[in-house]
């Protein structure tokens, strides 16, 4: 359990975390989402006492976290992934990693099969690894001492499609353990195949957060169908909400199955209806990106 209350950091007259309250539970995979500049490095930095908040107060399981009687063994950290010894091999930091937490040596090869690393790989200086390939390190490293909690920030960067995926197997079966789980990302949709819970921050304030399923509720179905305005015109008639025809795809404020009954009773063939995920959330998501992007800052 890692509970962050009222926490708030100041930075001169400059607030990066603004009266920021949440929970990452146990057996949950928490994910903190949020464009760059957000505030959420700065949160997870204060999460595992390496910046002192300004006010309210942070704890992991049940206490701040340097007072923890062996943090590195109850926390695992991945909070920047380039900084690693770039002189030292993937095995070097796992086995000094290893010494550090009192493990066995084996547990480094355990935990090289874990990540996907191969053997080769590891004998490899860390400057010359991919940031993919420091991602699945630092998460060997964190994950080495077997900690009941896992802080990782933007731990997904740099991964390619099936890195994620394997990263998505890898934090649900870790939640399922009874771990608690919290990464942050700056992308919603890695943030969205990841997590289970959501918690969205923008210019250093929560505006959202609950259960992935709760978040993206009502958001409605999209149905495809060689027919477009025939099932449009039926679902209106039935009282459903259009929200938008796009191409084959009609855009609907209605589940799934309401969706599939009208236009079985329209007689009408659909060929892929699914949840219009993420849509609430990704209007959100791209507002906060709007008013928090520099770039359009500077433009
Ligand atoms: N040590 C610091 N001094 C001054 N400003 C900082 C410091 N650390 C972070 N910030 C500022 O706080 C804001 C949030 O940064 P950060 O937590 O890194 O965001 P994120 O991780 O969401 O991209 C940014 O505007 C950043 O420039
Ligand atoms: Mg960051």
């Amino acid at each position: 359990m890692i509970r962050l209350e009222n926490l708030t950091k100041r930075y001169g007259g400059f607030t990066a975390v603004d009266d920021v309250t949440f929970e990452a539970r146990p057996g949950v995979v928490t994910g903190f989402l949020g464009p760059n500049g957000a505030g959420k490095s700065t949160a997870l930095r204060m999460v595992c006492g390496l910046t002192p908040p300004t006010s309210g107060r942070v704890t992991v399981l049940g206490r701040a976290y340097r007072d923890l009687p062996t943090p590195a063994a109850h926390v695992g950290t991945l909070l920047d992934a380039a900084a690693q010894h770039a002189g030292r091999t993937g095995r070097e930091i796992l086995t000094l990693a290893a010494i550090a937490a009192g493990r066995p040596r084996t547990r480094v090869d355990e935990m090289l099969d874990l990540v996907g690393l191969t053997a080769d790989e590891s004998r490899r200086r860390v400057r010359h690894y991919s940031l993919g390939m420091r991602q699945r390190l630092g998460i060997a490293q964190a994950l080495l001492p077997d900690p009941q909690v896992l802080v990782l920030d933007e731990p997904a960067n740099g991964l390619d499609p099936q890195g994620i995926h394997w990263m998505r197997t890898l934090l649900a079966g870790l939640a399922a353990q009874g771990r608690t789980v919290l990464l942050s990302s700056h992308l919603l949709h890695e943030v969205e195949l990841v997590a289970d819970e959501l918690v969205l921050i923008g210019r250093g304030r929560i505006v959202a957060q609950g259960t992935k399923t709760a978040l993206l509720a009502g958001t409605g179905s999209v149905a495809t169908t060689p027919e477009p305005a025939r099932l449009a015109e039926a679902l209106t008639r039935a009282g459903l909400v259009v929200r938008g025809v796009d191409g084959d795809a009609v855009s609907v404020d209605a589940d799934g199955e309401r969706v599939a009954r009208v236009a079985l009773d329209a007689a009408l063939l659909v060929t892929d209806l699914r949840p219009a995920q993420g849509a609430r959330l990704e209007q959100l998501f791209l507002e906060l990106t709007g008013s928090a992007d520099r770039s359009a800052v500077a433009a």
